[in-house]
């Protein structure tokens, strides 16, 4: 593969992890402070099916976003100068770690259960938590999800820290990445 020099020098980080571990709000900040593009997965979606998440999953089903997000990992974005901020299922479907990796520097970000129950209590757009027992559905999926996030890319805890030294962290996480980076078949 020939690359140019920008994707040489900026591929694209690619933020992972369960509901509520704060991927958009860090990733923004993150993407501002390397002069990157801003993207979140479920928003493209969104804009490209003319539908809300929750609209989605119930009129087309779960198995029909995995796929929009494959679609939208494989060919519906830049390949470089992007953060993108990924719905927290798509790095679990088959295959997708390892086409995250082929694309980019992949960091996954980690928060305690209670701080996830307590960020996605806020809002009601996440229809896998629109159950009777959020928290215990939370418990599950995490427990079911843990190895394969620890497997996705550079873990980081989010906890007890502030937003600017998480960002921090990122950074430095990314550009050591970047430096040794070739995008490659998956
Ligand atoms: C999902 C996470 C959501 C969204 C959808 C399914 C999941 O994204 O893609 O509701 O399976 O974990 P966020 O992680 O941005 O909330």
């Amino acid at each position: 593969m020939v690359l140019n020099d920008s994707q040489q020098a900026n591929p694209n980080l690619y933020l992972v992890g369960f509901m509520g571990v704060g991927k958009s709000a860090l990733g923004r900040r993150a993407a501002r402070e390397l002069g990157f593009r801003f993207l979140d997965s479920d928003a493209q979606i969104e804009k490209k099916q003319g539908m809300r998440i929750p609209e989605i999953f119930e009129t087309q089903g779960e198995a029909t976003f995995r796929r929009y997000e494959r679609e939208f990992i494989e060919s519906g974005h830049p390949d470089h100068g992007c953060v993108v901020s990924c719905g927290g299922g798509l790095v679990i479907e088959p295959g997708m770690k390892e086409l995250l990796k082929s694309k980019g520097v992949v960091i996954c970000l980690f928060a305690t259960v209670e701080s996830i129950i307590e960020r996605t209590g806020r809002n009601k757009n996440r229809p896998l938590l629109n159950v009777p027992d959020p928290a215990a559905k939370i418990r599950a999926l995490l427990k079911e999800r843990e190895p394969i996030y620890m497997e996705s890319g550079s873990c980081i805890t989010t906890d007890g820290r502030t937003i600017p030294e998480v960002v921090r962290h990122m950074i430095r996480i990314y550009k050591s990445n970047a430096r040794n980076f070739q995008p490659h078949d998956s």
